[in-house]
């Protein structure tokens, strides 16, 4: 079974075609990224102009490389929500056409379901499984019990692991985004040249909080500057990226080990960085758990994690009527259309 996945929830434009939900026969991206970069951050009007121009070469591309026309199609799965309103209407709107000239089902999928299920294309991965997604807009710890049943363990209290690694990236004068390039330039700095505040909420032993974290960064880049001091750049970088690492590391730890789960999962753009990859790694060495970690090319925002979550929703009888809107937030555990 084919279903044909849309992506643009944020600055990527992107379609794929996927077997089974598991089985990638096309994956195109578009991105905006280059523009954003002038910017330091998405500039969500260019985002939504340039899914506009670009979504329908996207998708065609997609069927091309897939070897397929809509008719070889199960489905038609489309990013709804949660992201940046005027990106995912783009989408929406574009998928709710074709699936009105077409006939076939349009399948509405959460982004960070689709993150996860993303885990699906590389392995013979299963649920039930726990997972932490870190994205840009997001630091979740989920218990996913089945390909449609989530519960969320932990989740931060204010900014995602990706948006506090973006922003300390801008204020040390990294390129955007700053996850990336912090990701790039720490192996060449010393991870325990600054301290960084582990903050951690009493009641919530699971829930994440970056927002210090990142104030420190940045009150350390001011200070300096106003002493006329230079700051090592790259100890900057490795000392606040161990800081995330450690902070995402020690919740996702306890909440494996109080909630007695063996199969581990990592999903969302921040899973490609190398340290939490690595740090992932040694957790379940010393536990004996299992770890499952996306493939790169899987970790940033594409369709084909769309059409394998969309695959699944499919299966579990999901499909919205032609008045589908788009949400920019929507709870993983909870969702409607
Ligand atoms: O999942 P994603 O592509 O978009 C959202 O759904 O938000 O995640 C984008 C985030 C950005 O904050 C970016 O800096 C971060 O993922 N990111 C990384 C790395 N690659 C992307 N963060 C740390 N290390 C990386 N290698
Ligand atoms: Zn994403």
């Amino acid at each position: 079974m084919k279903i044909l996945g849309i992506e643009s929830s944020c600055d990527e434009t992107a379609a794929a075609v996927v077997e089974n939900g598991r089985n990638v026969l096309s994956n195109v991206v578009a991105t905006s990224l280059d523009e954003h970069k002038l910017y330091g951050g998405v500039v969500p009007e260019i985002a939504s102009r340039r899914h506009a121009e670009s979504i329908s070469g996207v998708v065609t591309e997609a069927l091309l490389q897939a070897n397929c026309t809509l008719a070889d199609i199960e489905a038609i799965a489309v990013t709804y929500a949660p992201g940046l309103i005027g990106a995912l209407l783009v989408g929406v709107n574009f998928a709710k056409g074709l699936s009105a000239a077409s006939g076939k089902p349009l399948v509405p999928v959460h982004h960070l379901r689709s993150h996860i299920a993303a885990n699906y294309l590389t392995s013979d991965l299963e649920p039930p499984f726990l997972c932490l997604v870190v994205s840009g807009g997001h630091s979740h710890i989920v218990a996913v019990n089945s390909y449609t049943d989530y519960k969320i363990i932990g989740k931060t209290r204010d900014d995602a692991a990706g948006e506090a690694l973006d922003k300390a990236g801008r204020t040390m004068g990294l390129e955007y985004p700053g996850g990336i390039s912090i990701d790039k330039i720490s192996p060449l700095g010393n991870a325990n040249a600054f301290s960084f505040p582990h903050p951690k909420i009493a009641d919530a032993p699971y829930d994440f909080s970056f927002s210090g974290l990142k104030t420190s960064v940045i009150n350390t880049v001011h200070n300096s500057t106003q002493k006329g001091e230079t700051v090592n750049t790259a100890d900057l970088a490795a000392s606040f990226q161990k800081a995330v690492v450690d902070c995402l590391i020690t919740n996702f730890e306890k909440a494996a080990v109080d909630f007695g789960y063996k199969k581990i999962v990592l999903a969302g753009g921040v899973s490609a960085n190398s340290l939490l990859r690595a740090e992932s790694e040694k957790m379940c060495a010393r536990h004996g758990w299992q770890l499952r970690l996306p493939q790169l090319k899987y970790c940033g925002d594409n369709g084909a994690m769309v059409a394998a979550q969309g695959y699944y929703e499919y299966l579990a009888g999901v499909k919205a009527p032609l008045s589908l809107n788009a949400y920019a937030n929507m709870p993983i555990d909870n969702v409607n259309f």
